[in-house]
């Protein structure tokens, strides 16, 4: 059975994500969303929030599912019988630090990553990006399904309010 991953940070989710996840459902069997559990970063969302925004968004594919991880990748992949990490490129500026992720999973577990190029419409999206142009006013649900903008939106409202 053909399983790949897609693992990320996923705070939050931006459309720029599905559209890769949902070419990857086509392509392979089964496929995991993962999201990187990282105890030195704090994320706008917490990992649990993430699961369960990714999970509402990968509904329409039935092969997709959702989980987290720590640790290194490739120990994910090696446990959970995954044989293909797949990344999504936006531009050539992604390329080098792809590149020596995927030489070092390789050369560690001889799991094997496919990079994907990003439909053009969300070659300049970034979770960050959003994030930033969000906190300051800017309209960005034209990036983002419904449920997670609904979610950010509230997000920084809590946040406006707790500061004053
Ligand atoms: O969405 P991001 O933050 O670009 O995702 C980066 C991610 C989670 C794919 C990468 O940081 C990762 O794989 N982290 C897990 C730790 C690990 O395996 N590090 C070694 C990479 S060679």
């Amino acid at each position: 059975m053909t399983h790949a991953v897609c693992p990320g940070s996923f705070d939050p989710p931006t459309l720029g994500h599905l559209d890769i996840i949902g070419r990857v459902a086509g392509l392979f069997e089964r496929v995991t969303v993962a999201v990187l559990v990282n105890p030195a970063k704090q994320g706008m969302f917490t990992v649990e929030e993430r699961l369960d925004l990714l999970a509402d968004a990968v509904e329409p594919w039935a092969n997709v599912d959702v989980d987290s991880f720590g640790g290194l990748l490739v120990d994910y992949c090696t446990s959970h019988g995954i044989r293909a990490i797949v990344k999504g490129l936006r531009a050539v500026s992604d390329f080098d630090y792809e590149l020596q992720m995927a030489q070092m999973n390789k050369g560690l577990s001889g799991v094997d990553t496919l990079f994907m190029p990003t439909s053009p419409a969300f070659s300049f999206l970034s979770s960050s990006l959003v994030k930033q142009v969000a906190t300051y006013g800017g309209d960005v649900s034209a990036h983002l399904s419904p449920p997670v903008h609904a979610a950010l939106t509230a997000r920084l409202a809590g946040q406006r309010q707790d500061r004053s």
